[in-house]
């Protein structure tokens, strides 16, 4: 090599890029003086000779030649890119340098697979995969910001490779709708993060409740009950019965709506409804008392009377502490010429609060 300094020279420096990124390709020059510049492709094939393209390929473009420096840009890189890439100084010792690609593959959003449908009291296996990355990425599962601890392999299909990372967990029907994230990293995001949120699918046994449209029922209303039900997969059919005996003739039932109107004594009795899925079944009872349109019902008298004690003995709590205030003030101002002298307290604390 020729001293540096003095001789012409040419320097290249190494390139990173994404894969369908814009690579920039750039050979410095020192001293130039007006000898042949030519840069080569890794498979050793002229791009430019000195300022004039020589290969067909569109991609590469020269973008600056001038006496400090030649730069190309190579745009939409492939993996087949990578390599050394050659400037080439021509003189009577002829001088060259490799700019070194590199691409890297950022990873896509995660695919998230679920390896058989999840019920309550069993497990649950998620695989969150990535097809292609470059450096291998890397995936982190979470749930409400915390980390669930996965396994994490990898292969190798040709530069490239794909990760996958398995978490395993028990659910239980709260977890139904629950969010889990995974999350895959590499360096060619640039800190950037892709991921995948998937909604937990737990299947879980019906629970039924009923709902009467009103708690008391005298002759002549509408009774209407609601029985809520939830399950998953969701019970489709709701049965409504009556205990030992049918439903009156009057009844209609919608869904999960049973409507008797124009309620007589002889509707009295337990009505039920009941509905299943592949997980189990659920029932729920209701039972009719139909009074007279004139009954006096203590039942619907029994909350307010709670309320109306506690404030009958919030009210004698004041009065009392009334009184305590009062007899102390007597007291006080009876004996205040005593105390004050005596004590050496200052006078306010004698006399407060009267
Ligand atoms: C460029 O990359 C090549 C191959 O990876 C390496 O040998 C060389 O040292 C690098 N040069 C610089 C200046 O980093
Ligand atoms: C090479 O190209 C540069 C810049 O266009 C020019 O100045 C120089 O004369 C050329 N050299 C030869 C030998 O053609
Ligand atoms: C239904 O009949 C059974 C016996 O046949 C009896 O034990 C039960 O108490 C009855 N239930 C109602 C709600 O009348
Ligand atoms: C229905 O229940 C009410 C309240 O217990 C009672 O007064 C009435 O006699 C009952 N009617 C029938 C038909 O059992």
């Amino acid at each position: 090599c020729s001293s540096p300094g003095l001789a012409q020279e040419v320097q290249a420096e190494n390139v990173t890029v994404a894969e369908g990124g814009v690579a920039e390709i750039n050979c410095r020059l020192h001293q130039y003086d007006g000898s042949i510049v030519v840069i080569q492709n890794p498979s050793r094939q002229t791009l430019f000779f000195n300022g004039t393209r020589a290969l067909k390929d569109e991609r590469f473009q020269l973008v600056e030649f001038t006496q400090r420096q030649v730069r190309i840009q190579l745009s939409d890189v492939r993996l087949e890119d990578e390599g050394g890439y050659f400037c080439q100084l021509y003189t009577e010792d002829t001088h060259h340098q490799i700019a070194t690609l590199t691409v890297l593959v950022p990873p896509d959003n995660p695919i998230v697979e679920v390896k058989e449908q999840a019920v309550e009291g069993g497990e649950v296996e998620l695989t969150c995969i990535v097809p292609r990355s470059r450096p291998p990425a890397s995936l982190r599962w979470s749930r409400d910001r915390r980390e669930l601890k996965g396994v994490s392999s990898q292969e190798q299909l040709g530069k490239v490779f794909a990760v996958r990372n398995a978490v395993r967990f028990h659910v239980e029907r709260k977890d139904h709708g629950a969010i889990v994230t995974c999350e895959a990293t590499n360096t060619a995001l640039r800190g950037q993060r892709k991921q995948t949120q998937y909604q937990l699918d737990v299947q879980y046994s019906p629970v039924a409740r009923i709902h009467p449209s009103q708690s008391i029922h005298r002759e002549g209303d509408t009774l209407v009950l609601t029985c809520a039900v939830n399950g998953n997969p969701r019970p489709t059919k709701i049965q409504w019965s009556r205990a030992n005996d049918s439903l009156p003739e009057r009844a209609r039932v919608e869904g999960e709506v049973l409507t008797i109107p124009a309620l007589s004594l002889l509707d009295n009795g337990t009505y039920a409804c009941q509905a299943a899925n592949k997980h189990g079944r659920a029932s729920d009872q209701y039972v009719l008392v139909v009074y007279d349109p004139g009954a006096i019902v203590e039942a619907q008298t029994s909350v307010p009377y709670a309320i109306v004690g506690g404030i009958l003995a919030l009210l004698v709590f004041l009065v009392i502490c009334v009184l305590i205030v009062m007899v102390w003030c007597s007291i006080r101002q009876k004996g205040s010429y005593l105390t004050h002298e005596a004590s050496g307290l200052p006078s306010w604390v004698g006399s407060w609060p009267c």
